[in-house]
């Protein structure tokens, strides 16, 4: 099945616009569990005191505050993301955080109004494989460092690496309410192939990438907690289950909990495998 790029944007636009509460809510929550990719970015990125660092897809902000305390306040961090409210979200994260080196941008990291050669590095967690055109957005990646300054970002690699995504999700194809992934068509695991990515990154005008896959869990207290992630968080899942009828949403529910089973503990607490691709290339 071929999806309609500007219908796919709109979507996801609007999915993304109604994840922002249920990623403020969960911020802290992440933040525990998913630092760790923060810091393997950052350390990535290097950034230095003095220079201009662009967060793409920021979402809550997080990555690039820590890109904001390495670069002091005689720098610059742009948080951008296409969604206002996510943006919004981000500014009131980083007000709060008294953080005065940050910009605030609405920016489609597919055409981005940020010209050519003015920043000296980019962070992007967990964004590109969601986008229309990743190529698109990974040249426009290129255009706007200068000095062959460093991109490092995040993917998820392939499904069977990643339980705590690919159980909900097969369980919505075998029910009918999402196709079976499409090669090329963007999602959670549009990036998992590691030849994709090297060529998507040196197609873009990069040099060969150094990948890292970074094994990790997310742990959820209750079903409940996990449910919670993917009608408030999961974007693309979240979309799916949410327009479902009552009885169909309660019955997918029940599917998922009996399909998540093998990731429960003995207290009830659940752990499912992630990992990322961390990406690094200049
Ligand atoms: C999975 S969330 C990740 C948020 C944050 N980077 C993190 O890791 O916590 C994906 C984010 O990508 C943003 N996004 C999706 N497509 C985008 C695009 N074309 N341009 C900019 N942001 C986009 C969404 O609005 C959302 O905030």
């Amino acid at each position: 099945m071929t999806i309609d790029p500007d219908e796919y944007r709109a979507q996801s636009l609007a999915t993304w616009g109604e994840m922002a509460p249920g990623w403020q809510d969960r911020r802290e929550w992440m933040l525990n569990i998913t630092g760790p990719i923060n810091s393997w970015l950052v350390d990535k990125a290097d950034p230095q005191s003095g220079q201009t660092i662009l967060d793409i897809a920021s979402g809550t902000g997080d990555l690039g505050f820590a890109v904001a305390d390495r670069v002091g306040e005689s720098g610059h961090v742009i948080s951008s993301d296409f969604s206002p409210s996510m943006n919004e979200m981000a500014r009131r994260n980083g007000e709060a955080r008294g953080l005065i080196n940050v910009e605030y941008r609405v920016l489609d990291a597919e055409k981005m109004d940020i010209d050519d050669d003015s920043v000296d590095a980019v962070v992007c967690r967990w964004g590109y494989m969601l986008m229309a055109d990743p190529a698109a957005a990974l040249k426009e990646t290129k255009r706007v460092l200068r000095n062959s300054g460093p991109l490092a970002f995040a993917v998820w690699t392939t499904p069977d690496h990643n339980p705590w995504a690919s159980v909900p999700a097969m369980t919505l194809v075998q029910r009918g309410y999402l196709p079976p992934p499409a090669p090329g068509a963007p999602g959670i695991f549009a990036m998992g192939d590691a030849a994709r990515i090297r060529e998507l990154v040196t197609n873009a005008g990069f040099a060969e990438p150094e990948l890292e896959e970074i094994p990790f869990a997310f742990h959820y207290g209750t079903f409940d907690d996990l449910w919670d992630t993917l009608v408030r968080i999961a974007g693309p899942l979240a979309h799916v289950i949410n327009a479902l009828p009552d009885d169909e949403r309660i019955a997918t529910r029940a599917a998922i909990m009996q399909n998540v089973e093998p990731y429960r503990n003995p207290d009830g607490s659940y752990s499912a495998p992630a990992a990322t691709w961390g990406v690094v290339a200049r």
